[in-house]
């Protein structure tokens, strides 16, 4: 009896303690995406090689991608009913939870390949090395099959969040595409 009723006091300063502290919101973002890991991995290694990696990958890119799927600019059916489970300030939250995370060691069997000269002019943005900053994603090391099927969607007008990425892919022939791809996928 005695025990019960101390074990209730805790319990419920636990409650009002944890309600007082400002951890509190970011504590309920981690568990509310847990179910993120479910595809996109659980130590950020995607299950399969047509969902991105998102560990590690730019702030602003995760949120604006995000915010896309929320308000239906970027379509993908399931993307879009995970992004509404969120308002857009706890998405924002949610993108800076995945950013500072580690990005995924590469396990690569051979040598990075030679850069297709076509590669070139995408540096401007995706940064001489593709590890993406501010003004566009990180590239180096997600999928072959993701990264030539993001490629080839801009360039189909099937992906139409961003106004440069269209014009660039249509640009390309496929075969430089999937060179790109390729290179982009060994870094
Ligand atoms: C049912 C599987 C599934 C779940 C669960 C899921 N995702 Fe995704 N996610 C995908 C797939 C597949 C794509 C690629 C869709 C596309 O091509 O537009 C994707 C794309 C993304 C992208 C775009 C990345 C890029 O490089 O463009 C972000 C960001 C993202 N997901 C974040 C999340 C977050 C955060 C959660 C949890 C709140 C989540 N996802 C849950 C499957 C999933
Ligand atoms: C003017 C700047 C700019 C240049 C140059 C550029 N990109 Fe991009 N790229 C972007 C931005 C910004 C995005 C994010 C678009 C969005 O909002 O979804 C993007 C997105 C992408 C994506 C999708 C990434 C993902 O996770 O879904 C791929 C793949 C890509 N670019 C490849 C390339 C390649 C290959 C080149 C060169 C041939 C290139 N880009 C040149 C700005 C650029």
């Amino acid at each position: 009896m005695m025990q019960k009723s101390l074990a209730a006091c805790v319990f419920g300063a636990l409650i009002v303690s944890t309600a007082a502290l400002p951890a509190s919101a970011a504590d309920d973002i981690e568990s509310r995406v847990q179910l993120c890991a479910g595809c996109h991995g659980q130590n950020g290694v995607p299950i399969n090689s047509a969902t991105p990696i998102i560990w590690g990958q730019q702030s602003n890119y995760l949120y604006k991608e995000l915010h896309d799927y929320h308000s239906g600019d970027r379509a993908n059916p399931f993307m879009a009913s995970v992004a509404k489970m969120f308002t857009l300030p706890e998405l924002r939250q949610v993108a800076d939870y995945f950013a500072a995370k580690q990005w995924p060691a590469a396990e690569h069997t051979g040598t990075p390949g030679e850069a297709p000269k076509s590669a070139e002019m995408c540096k401007a943005c995706h940064q001489p090395n593709f590890v993406g900053g501010a003004p566009a994603p990180r590239l180096a090391g997600l999928s072959y099959d993701y990264l030539l099927t993001s490629m080839n969607n801009f360039a189909d007008g099937k992906r139409t969040n961003n106004l440069d990425m269209p014009g660039f892919m249509k640009a390309l022939s496929e075969t430089d595409r999937e060179a790109i791809a390729h290179y982009l996928a060994g870094l």
